[in-house]
């Protein structure tokens, strides 16, 4: 049985202390090498455009002694003749040990562990998950502050779209950590991320200005132009909310500000020279966080990751345009064990049988 790397859902505490523990002890190798993963191959699988991601892992593996291969441009690949994603996935695993892979429909990676023989990990799905930067991020936060519990973290910018920040919250909602969500209107925290939040623990509807005062994270995320339909509605909420010296006059001494990257204009340029701006400091912990991860599905590492349970069949059909169901025709109709779509982990329609109890 493989084991992959999918979510930060359904992770608990003590999973990620250790890949913690794991990762802090591999920072020095990030920077001198390894042979751990001599003889292994990483297949990058990138079906969404990257330059952290993708080359933190490459630089991961090389780190681990490994080798990586990749394909950098879609359109020279056999998805323009017509190739099934799940066809391309069985291919690569005859050609790799480990397989990394970023797309843009919600629930893709899930989809393919399915027809995965070797492990395959989340870099990131539509707007759904990114549980490897989370990862890096908690590692970040517990390099520069010390701990998880008792940190103050106020997340901003588009968490609707924000898979990022949709995986961060799964993960502090295990500690004794609080989250405070500063959005512009309409790209909130989507109802089903907050419905598999412990009920009440996060806060919304603060002022940015407010919360720089209060908490020891300000984690910024840029507006996601590609998930909006109206482009329109992007130009309207864009540059809603901007991290300027002014606004790092009002925060506190101890305050951190991190973002995944890439930036458009959400942070300006002169915040950089501030030494509470660590985000290209968290960018190098992804290198030491993607080698633990690695390592452990590799199983060159020993550490517990949650089990993976299996979806049930169902007669329903995802209604998340985004949905990975929604272009892979072939996957089945699959619930999770609390009746989500088991893929993009969105509430399933409820059919008129369901609702009144009868049949048609
Ligand atoms: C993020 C992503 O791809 O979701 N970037 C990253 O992986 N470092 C954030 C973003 O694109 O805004």
């Amino acid at each position: 049985m493989s084991r992959h790397f999918l979510a930060i859902e359904g992770m608990s505490r003590q999973h990620i202390w250790s890949l913690i523990e794991i990762a802090s002890g591999m920072i020095e190798m990030a920077r001198g090498g390894s042979e751990l993963a001599r003889g292994k191959i990483l297949s990058t699988v990138f079906y969404e455009p990257s330059t952290r991601t993708r080359l933190s892992f490459a630089s991961a593996m090389n780190r681990l002694g490994g080798r990586v291969i990749s394909f950098g441009d879609l359109s020279a690949t056999s998805a323009t003749k017509g190739e099934v994603l799940a066809d391309a996935i069985r291919m690569l695993c005859s050609y790799s040990d480990i397989i990394a892979m970023r797309h843009p429909n919600e629930g893709a990676v899930k989809a393919m562990a399915m027809y995965s023989s070797v492990p395959i990990i989340n870099a990131g799905d539509g707007g759904h998950e990114h549980p490897t930067q989370t990862m890096l991020d908690l590692l970040t936060i517990y390099m520069l502050k010390g701990s998880l519990d008792g940190i103050k973290v106020a997340a901003v910018g588009d968490l609707k779209h924000g898979r990022t920040v949709h995986s961060l919250a799964y993960a502090l909602a295990n500690f004794d950590a609080t989250l405070t969500c500063v959005s512009p209107p309409g790209l909130s925290m989507p109802g089903y991320v907050k419905d598999k939040l412990p009920s009440g623990w996060l806060s919304e509807g603060a002022e940015l200005s407010d919360v720089v005062g209060e908490v020891d994270v300000l984690y910024v995320t840029r507006i996601q132009r590609e998930r909006f339909r109206d482009p329109e509605e992007y130009e309207q909420l864009k540059g809603t909310y901007v991290v300027d010296k002014e606004l790092m006059s009002r925060a506190r001494q101890e305050l951190i500000v991190l973002h995944p990257l890439p930036r458009v204009d959400e942070i300006t340029y002169e915040v950089d020279s501030d030494p509470r701006a660590k985000y290209f400091q968290q960018a190098f912990y992804g290198v030491p966080m993607r080698m633990a991860i690695m390592a452990v599905l590799l199983g060159l590492v020993e550490s517990e990751l949650p089990e993976l349970a299996a979806g049930r069949n169902t007669e329903l059909h995802c209604q998340n345009l985004r949905c990975i169901t929604t272009v892979e025709k072939y996957l089945p109709n699959l619930v999770d064990e609390r009746d989500n779509c088991y893929y993009c982990g969105q509430p399933m329609p409820v059919t008129r049988e369901l609702f009144t109890g009868e049949k048609k």
